[in-house]
């Protein structure tokens, strides 16, 4: 059997309908505004996030970049919860790109509490840097994939809005989220400025996100995009990826949480701690995380060791039920060595 590879859901493979749909993808020059394939992505894009335009980018970490920069000016604070994606893994990018502070808030399982966000704004004086902009990820990557609440995406609008302070919304896995919560993605991010979706994960294209918003602002991200180095050419061949992804892979994701959540009653019975996931995302508490996660892989388990004392898993469109039998089994094998004391 193929190890079953659960370190992330970046790491699927086109299905053979998606490689058809490559195959056949009508070509132009992005760069030069003609890529008609790309064009069809960005529409599809804005019309089932409800926005008016939407941008192609290689990355999400590009997108929620390019969204940073669009609200922000150098000097200004930004609200992010302390596991967040821009915080902890995108190379430092927000200081390097658009010069802001970012000022990290304690949430619960990564969702920000409003009342702590409202707590976070400072007087108008110029020794505090003003807060302009929010970013909630949704659903929360660290907070072990939890989606957030509608009512506190709502919240949290409300708080940037109020305050003279813009909101992005960082759903780089916002399709989970709402074949979790039932809530879709146009609606959850109804009152931010700009989301960032990407393609790449869950959705199970090989490359490229999305950056939704109003018209005026995403034609001022095709300059910040350029300037990244983010303008690509026949970039069809990726877009027509997306689209078919869009078409095709949105349903089947509750299949992956059910995964997700047979594991984690597989994992309990071996006696291992394993909270119901809320998503596609697992994390298991072991004796020694990097240790486990090398005996897991020479069993044909692959899966990322988080921290010391922990193991992140993550379903998706290649993880079949053989690969979570197979999982199952092997922590069970090795339930001795792995288990914390
Ligand atoms: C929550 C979140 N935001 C943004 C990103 C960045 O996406 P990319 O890897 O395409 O840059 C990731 C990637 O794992 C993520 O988990």
């Amino acid at each position: 059997m193929h190890p079953v590879d659960m370190r992330s859901d970046t790491v699927t493979r086109p299905t053979p309908g998606m490689w058809d749909a490559i195959r056949n993808a009508e070509l132009g020059d992005d760069v030069l505004g003609d890529d008609p394939t790309v064009l069809r992505l960005q529409d599809m894009a804005a019309e089932r996030l409800g926005k008016e335009a939407a941008l192609f980018t290689p990355s999400g970490t590009m997108a929620n970049q390019i969204a940073i920069r669009l609200l922000t000016q150098p000097g200004d604070e930004v609200i992010v919860e302390g596991g967040a994606h821009p915080f902890n893994y995108e190379g430092g990018a927000p200081a390097m790109i658009s010069g802001v502070q970012l000022r990290t808030l304690a949430g619960n399982k990564g969702i920000l509490d409003p009342k702590d966000v409202a707590g976070a704004f400072r007087p108008s004086d110029p020794h505090f840097p003003p807060v302009k902009l929010i970013c909630a990820e949704d659903t929360a990557n660290r907070g072990g994939g939890t989606p957030y609440p509608i009512e506190i995406l709502d919240e949290l609008c409300k708080v940037a809005h109020s305050r003279d302070a813009h909101a992005h919304l960082d759903g780089a896995r916002l399709f989970n989220a709402q074949a979790a919560t039932g809530v879709s993605a146009a609606r959850r991010g109804k009152h931010f400025d700009t989301i960032s979706f990407c393609l790449s994960k869950g959705l199970g294209a090989p490359v490229g996100s999305l950056l939704v918003g109003d018209k005026a602002l995403i034609h001022r991200g095709l300059w910040v995009r350029k300037a990244l180095g983010g303008g690509m050419r026949q970039a069809g061949l990726l877009a027509a990826a997306g689209i078919y992804a869009l078409d095709h892979h949105i349903d089947r994701l509750s299949e992956d949480h059910a995964r997700a959540q047979k594991l984690a009653e597989g994992l309990r019975t071996a006696g291992y701690s394993a909270p119901t996931p809320l998503s596609n995302m697992l994390y298991v508490d072991v004796a020694n995380g990097p240790e486990a996660q090398n005996k897991l892989e020479e069993h044909g388990v692959r899966c990322l060791s988080v921290s010391a004392t922990a193991l992140r898993l993550v379903t998706h469109i290649n993880v079949d039920d053989a690969g979570i039998e197979h999982a199952v089994s092997v922590f069970g094998q090795l339930a001795d060595e792995l288990l914390p004391n």
